[in-house]
């Protein structure tokens, strides 16, 4: 039985979809969260990944308050770039491990003529998207032969509060709701993605690859298909991104190219209106979302 170790396996919204799929694939599933320690001392990372002796270890761990990041950059570069860079230190020196490490469509940014492919020079226009390339850099740099880094973006799925659960619950309370128009990116499930991290694990796959459901939309088109689907009263006001200031700058477009991916999976991911359909009439319950919230 192939050994994981999830890092944020317990509360992340990735994390928990990992935790989950890995199991039911036949993976022995152990997990690191920040009550078993604090994750950036070296030495007790060290201890931790020996103990493991993982197949694989997924690092679901991030900070992924987009805007917060601004005001904290320090902080969210130890989360996205000095840890994954230990690991992948870590797992080099231990000489055993497939490092899985997750990344941004956020390390884009400016308008592009089609979807983003993984060789596509990335430019970050916010603390996040910056401190996420250097993630993706050092781990990539420190142990090419070992890791692989998914790109992914938008996600909802169970587990933790996600866009698609603000807006639902945001209608439950209001007749009419505005969401941005003028984003375009590439909504993607918490539950289709682990898969595909499973099957990359499973095969040792390394370098960059964009990891999403295929399709775009604007936020505002996620919000309506979610709320559609849901057969809510509310109505959905599409206003630009100037009526709705945010701290950190984000990308206009920022879709991703799948065809890598589908290529190796032998099969397109599905669209992200069928994957919507999936998590809304099997997963989702508004009682049962937890008062943690996932940003980006
Ligand atoms: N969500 C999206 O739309 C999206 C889009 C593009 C890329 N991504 C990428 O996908 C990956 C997973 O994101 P996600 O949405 O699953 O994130 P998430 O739900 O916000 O989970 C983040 C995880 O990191 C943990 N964490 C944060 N700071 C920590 C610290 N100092 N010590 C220990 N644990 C810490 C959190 O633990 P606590 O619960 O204890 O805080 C949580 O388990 C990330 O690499 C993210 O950049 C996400």
């Amino acid at each position: 039985m192939a050994k994981a170790l999830v890092l944020g396996g317990v509360t992340g919204l990735l994390g928990q979809a990992l935790t989950r799929v890995l199991t039911e694939r036949g993976w022995q599933v152990e997990t690191l969260s920040r009550t078993d320690g604090n994750l950036l001392e070296l030495s007790f990372l060290e201890n931790r990944l020996a103990g493991a002796d993982a197949d694989a270890v997924f690092n679901a761990v991030a900070w992924t308050q987009v805007d917060d990041a601004e005001d904290h950059p320090e902080d969210a570069l130890l989360i996205n770039r000095t840890l994954p860079d230990a690991l992948a230190r870590v797992l080099k020196a231990l000489g055993r491990g497939h490092l899985v490490h997750f990344s941004t469509d956020f390390v884009f940014s400016g308008p592009h003529q089609r979807p983003w492919r993984e060789d596509d020079a990335p430019k970050p226009v916010s603390v996040y998207g910056r401190t996420k390339l250097a993630g993706e850099e050092a781990v990539l740099r420190v142990l090419p032969e070992r890791s692989c880094v998914l790109r992914t973006a938008w996600l909802f799925g169970p587990g933790r509060k996600n866009f698609v659960d603000v807006i639902l619950a945001a209608c439950r309370k209001r007749d009419a709701i505005s969401v941005v128009h003028d984003q375009l990116g590439s909504p993607t499930y918490s539950l289709d993605l682990a898969q595909w991290s499973a099957e990359l694990a499973e095969k040792n796959a390394t370098g960059i690859w964009h990891a999403v459901n295929s399709g775009q939309a604007s936020w505002c088109e996620l919000a309506c298909e979610a709320i559609a689907l849901t057969s809510g009263p509310c109505r959905l006001e599409p206003i630009p991104s100037s009526q709705w200031p945010q701290k950190a700058q984000r990308p206009a477009y920022s879709v991703l190219d799948n065809s890598r991916l589908s290529e190796f999976l032998g099969k397109k991911p599905r669209p992200w209106p069928q994957a919507l359909r999936e998590y809304l009439f099997s997963e989702y319950t508004p009682a049962a979302q937890t008062n943690k919230e996932g940003a980006q």
